[in-house]
């Protein structure tokens, strides 16, 4: 079933961004050389720079963290719930080890900002203002077990340019 453009102000209608937790999403990205994608629980939905924005937090040690850094946009990909399996797929396996664009066998779009797959529930077009790494040093204790080994997660600040969402 083909995508349509939605305004960002209708996005809730079809997707819940505090769904993301247990829902999970594909953040996917291409550098001009390499495609990848990884599955995320996390993500942060509203306004910077007076944008609307989606931030992707992704970690030092992900395969996908050279192409993010050497990408201009990103998508965040919400999948049906029957693609349970897929979300797994991409979180469990590393593009290091292998091709999950190619080995997930799914049409992936590759004439927009950035790839997306193409029988998502939901896709967010962001192109990115800007990244920073966390400060480990300036965490709360409640969440310092996260950066005790192998580095901290990346923000990616990905300006929203265009939400597509299936269905008439
Ligand atoms: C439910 C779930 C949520 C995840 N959320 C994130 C996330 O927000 N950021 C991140 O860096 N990794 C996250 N991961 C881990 C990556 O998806 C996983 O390490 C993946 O294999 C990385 O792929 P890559 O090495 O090809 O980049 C999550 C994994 C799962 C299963």
């Amino acid at each position: 079933m083909s995508m349509h453009e939605i305004p960002v102000g209708e996005l809730n209608k079809y997707v819940d961004p505090w769904s993301l937790e247990k829902e999970w999403a594909i953040a996917c990205a291409s550098d001009g050389r390499e495609t990848n994608g990884l599955t995320i629980a996390w993500g942060g939905f509203g306004i910077l720079w007076n944008k609307p924005t989606v931030t992707v937090y992704v970690h030092k040690t992900r395969y996908s963290k050279h192409i993010f850094d050497g990408a201009k946009y990103f998508s965040v990909c919400f999948l049906k719930a029957e693609d349970r399996k897929m979300l797994e797929y991409f979180g469990s396996v590393s593009g290091r080890d292998e091709d999950k664009m190619a080995g997930c066998g799914r049409e992936i779009v590759t004439d927009a900002p950035a790839p997306y797959f193409a029988d998502s529930r939901a896709v967010i077009l962001c192109e990115i203002m800007g990244k920073s790494d966390f400060d480990a040093g300036s965490v709360d204790e409640g969440v310092r077990a996260w950066y005790q080994r192998d580095g901290v997660h990346t923000q990616y600040y990905g300006k929203v340019v265009r939400v597509l969402v299936s269905g008439q």
